[in-house]
């Protein structure tokens, strides 16, 4: 849905005026840093079941990604099944038993996620919350779930009828709200991401629902164009995000065979510096030794999971060549100098335009390599679809 500038500000203004006394009390503190863990859709679609999470459980922890962070195990569409004669959500036969599932992530020292949606049916046409918030949202406290993904969808066709933006807006927000308002009652922590593909800047507004991370965009997907373009368009976005509150570009393409090395390297460099949620989408039984290295490169994830929960933005753009940067808690920065381009280009670095005086001292994250102290301009050559992805400090 397309809405004009002013109608938004109309938007803003509403929401602020409606929903802002419900802030305060909307905070679960949860999420103080951006989520790290695995979803099944970007691998497995529909094709998940319950020996798949299981399996995924386990290799989260043999590979060492539980230890370097990685802690939910997220169910996405397809695991739902009809309502009993009380409306009560029932698993379809791929997921037997929920709470045994739930018993046995929470075992290997995990947390267990699980997806709706606010309208009848999912994306994937499987059952939703509609009208049964309260209830499903107890179902899912019953069975022990940690992290809920709630997904617009089903709800589009109700917004698609509303008379105005405005109230299709309302239609959304509220049901975002009466899911907030369910998880809440039932006393149990659980994550709440919203995924609504970043309409009607969500980020804008996200926090007044109680929302821990809200997806900025639409479906990512194992390319590096469509990575790039989600990645790169979260510019300008950084002041909306922070500790319980995170931007979500969508989740993580690593190791599932379609982008390079360097490419991969820029998805993870890119959304370290984005405070984004990490969360993996390949499958974790089947992961190359450099796949492994990627996603449980510790000086990378310490860049996500920063404990100042700034999220970092663009400071330059010069034809391919991008300069991101994230400020840390220690005072040091986070510098990614990517290559949009297809073939290796050079450039030179200029500490002083990105905030340094005179000499600095960098670590080169991904050759896990100190460079000690380097001045001005510095030199670089960056591969294709690459990055060098630095820990500057003065
Ligand atoms: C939407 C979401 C995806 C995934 C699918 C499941 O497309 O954006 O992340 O959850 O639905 O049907």
């Amino acid at each position: 849905m397309t809405v004009s500038p002013m109608r938004l500000i109309c938007i803003a203004l509403i929401s602020f005026v409606f929903f802002a006394p419900s802030t305060l009390s909307a905070q679960n503190n949860l999420a103080a840093r951006p989520p790290m863990g695995w979803n099944s859709w970007n691998h497995f679609h529909r094709k998940v079941d319950d020996a798949t999470i299981r399996a995924q459980a386990e290799a989260m922890v043999s590979s060492g990604m539980r230890d370097a962070g990685y802690t939910y195990i997220n169910i996405d569409d397809t695991w739902e099944g009809e309502r009993d004669a009380n409306g009560n959500i029932q698993t379809n036969s791929k997921f037997p038993d929920m709470k045994a599932l739930a018993d046995f992530v929470h075992s290997k020292g995990l947390k267990l996620g699980i997806y709706s949606s606010p309208g009848p049916k999912t994306c994937a046409k499987f059952e939703g919350s509609y009208g049964h918030e309260l209830q499903d949202a107890r179902t899912y406290a019953a069975w022990g779930i940690d992290y809920l993904k709630y997904d617009l969808c089903g709800l589009r066709d109700q917004m698609r009828a509303a008379p105005t933006p405005e109230a299709a807006n309302k239609i959304m927000v509220d049901a975002y709200i009466k899911m907030r308002d369910a998880l809440r009652s039932t006393g149990r922590p659980i994550v709440y991401s919203l995924c609504q593909y970043g309409n009607d800047a969500v980020w804008r507004w996200g926090t007044t629902v109680g929302g821990n991370l809200w997806r900025t965009t639409g479906d990512i997907s194992d390319h590096y164009a469509k990575m790039a373009e989600i990645g790169f368009s979260q510019a300008g976005l950084s002041r909306f995000a922070g500790p319980g509150h995170w931007n979500d570009p969508d989740m993580l393409e690593v190791g599932n065979g379609g982008m390079s090395a360097d490419e991969y390297r820029t998805h993870m460099s890119l959304w370290a510096i984005l405070a984004a949620p990490l969360l993996a989408g390949n499958d974790l039984t089947t992961m190359t030794p450099e796949t492994i290295a990627m996603l449980t490169n510790r000086d990378v994830i310490a860049i996500d999971q920063d404990g100042a929960g700034k999220q970092g933005d663009r400071v330059s753009a010069e034809g391919p060549i991008e300069i991101w940067v994230r400020p840390l808690a220690d005072g040091s920065k986070a510098v990614g100098i990517f290559n949009r381009h297809p073939s290796p280009l050079s450039t030179q670095v200029d500490f002083k335009k990105l905030g340094f005086t005179g000499g600095v001292k960098a670590k080169d994250l991904w050759l896990s390599k100190d460079l000690g102290t380097i001045s001005a301009p510095y030199a670089v050559t960056i591969p294709g679809h690459g990055v060098l992805l630095l820990r500057v400090s003065q």
